[in-house]
């Protein structure tokens, strides 16, 4: 399937409810350093959602974003074998954001040049790219080999 035709398989309503979710979950956010309080949802292809929020921690550099948790959170309640059609990300902060380099990289891992990203752009538009648009030319299990 192309890249147009697959990310349209993900219709407007599942899109508004991965950012609803994603918000949410951007309400349990542990973030009393940075006072960013992010969220983030994950499709996955067996069609369920997982989310996860931002941990920080008093040793800043452990801080733990709201992507990381929930790939965490994914692939211990369904295991390694888990791929992502779309990620949402929001935040509470009522700023434009994108996943970060690190955070890119781990869903790298779990998604493909496909997977759907949708994010916060300028004001509150629900704005989407993919992930092979955010980290192009990325470092790859098979690389391992
Ligand atoms: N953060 C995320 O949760 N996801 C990102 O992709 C960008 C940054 C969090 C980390 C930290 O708790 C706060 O936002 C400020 O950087």
């Amino acid at each position: 399937m192309s890249q147009a035709a697959q990310i349209e398989t993900i219709s407007t309503h599942q899109r508004t409810e991965l950012r609803s979710l994603a918000e949410a979950a951007a309400q349990r956010s542990y973030s009393p350093y940075s006072h960013f309080r992010v969220g983030a949802a994950l499709l996955l292809e067996d069609g369920t959602i997982v989310t996860g929020c931002n941990v920080e921690n008093c040793s800043y550099r452990l801080t733990s974003c709201a992507e990381q948790g929930a790939i965490a959170r994914a692939v211990a309640e369904r295991g390694p074998g888990i791929r992502l059609r779309a990620v949402a990300v929001a935040n509470l902060n009522a700023s434009a954001s994108m996943p970060c380099g690190a955070c890119r990289q781990t869903l790298t891992e779990f998604g493909d040049d496909q997977t759907l990203i949708l994010y916060p752009g300028e004001n509150g538009a629900l704005e989407e790219t993919t992930l092979g648009e955010l980290l192009p030319h990325a470092f790859r299990l098979e690389y391992l080999s």
